[in-house]
């Protein structure tokens, strides 16, 4: 799970996805990264973890890391937030194998409208529980496909 700071989407849908992996006894290796490393080290923020606890998560263990090009070879999907954290990920791929992985989470649903995973960093209100709904639909899709 790949978006920007690693501080609220990519966090939120790590959570959300081994959450739903654990609930169907499925095992994979899970992690989230950002593409820069403005918050290397750091908790995931307030905002993210308040809105994992409401829905029964907890993300405050988790710590800010930045996308590496092992990661090609470590996973075998990376799923980006927005198309800003595509171009940069697909910037670091050398090969089609590595450029295949990489895919925008919501390509996921159905819905037509929605492309890209808002920041809620600098945004509104209600923005994280507008990203936690997109993350946890787009969340029982792939976990749909793992089983
Ligand atoms: P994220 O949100 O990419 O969902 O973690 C952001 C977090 C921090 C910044 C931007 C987006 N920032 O500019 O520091």
């Amino acid at each position: 799970m790949v978006c920007l700071g690693n501080i609220c989407r990519s966090p939120m849908a790590e959570g959300i996805l081994t959450d739903k992996l654990k609930a169907k006894g499925i095992e994979a290796e899970v992690d989230s990264c950002g593409t820069s490393d403005y918050h290397i080290d750091e908790a995931p923020d307030p905002r993210a973890r308040e809105k994992a606890t409401e829905k029964g998560l907890n993300i405050d263990h988790l710590k800010g890391r930045q996308f590496v090009t092992a990661d090609f070879d470590r996973f075998d999907e990376i799923f980006v937030m927005d198309k800003s954290n595509y171009e940069n990920v697909l910037a670091l791929a050398e090969t089609d194998e590595e450029r295949q992985k990489v895919k925008m989470i919501l390509s996921e649903l159905d819905d037509e409208d929605v492309e890209e995973v808002p920041d809620p960093y600098f945004g509104m209100e209600d923005g994280f529980e507008i990203v936690y709904n997109l993350l946890d639909r787009a969340c029982d899709k792939i976990v749909d496909r793992a089983k």
